[in-house]
């Protein structure tokens, strides 16, 4: 089990340099609305892996966001345990169910309970969230994959 603790402000710029690496979005991670947790290397201090989520405004949806492991530490179990730690976190403040963006890493997403999902349907119950803000002002949503589970 690898020790998460909840992202502080102090450590924004080391994990947007962080996300950066894995390609992912950056928007709205200092928003209180968004939780965040990281997990840093005992000697070096570097963040070697992130997770949280966003729920929707009524609690019952959360989107998944920030999931990522190290490139050196992939597949060694540690997303696994970052995306049950982060659905865990979100059933225990209500959701129902569960939603993500993933265009690259579906097959692991469907490892662990996740099936397709319509980005619309996503962007309907998540509309408050930043992702969804985004990718709907930028024109993102038409090009992303969604993905989605029971909690
Ligand atoms: C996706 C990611 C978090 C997976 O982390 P990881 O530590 O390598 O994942 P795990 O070792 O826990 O993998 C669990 C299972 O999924 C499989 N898997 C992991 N990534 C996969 C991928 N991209 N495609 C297919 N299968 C994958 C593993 O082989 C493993 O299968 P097994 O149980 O049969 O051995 C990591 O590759 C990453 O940080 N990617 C960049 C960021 C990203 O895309 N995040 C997701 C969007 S939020």
């Amino acid at each position: 089990m690898i020790k998460l603790n909840r992202a502080a402000a102090a450590d924004m710029d080391d994990i947007s340099a962080f996300l950066h690496i894995a390609d992912l979005t950056l928007s709205g991670l200092d928003s209180p609305s968004v939780q965040l947790w990281i997990a840093r290397d005992k000697k070096s201090g570097e963040i070697f892996a992130t997770t949280g989520y966003e729920a929707s405004n009524n609690g019952t949806h959360a989107l998944i966001r920030s999931v990522a492991v190290g490139p050196s530490l992939r597949g060694a179990g540690i997303g696994q345990e970052l995306a049950q730690f982060a659905m865990d976190r979100a059933a225990d403040d209500g959701a129902e169910r569960a939603w993500l963006f993933s265009r690259r890493s579906g097959p692991f997403w469907q490892k662990i309970g996740f099936t397709a999902a319509d980005t619309h349907d996503l962007a309907l119950v998540l509309a408050s969230t930043h992702q969804v803000q985004l990718f709907s002002e930028t024109g993102q949503l038409r090009r992303e994959v969604a993905w989605s589970r029971r909690l």
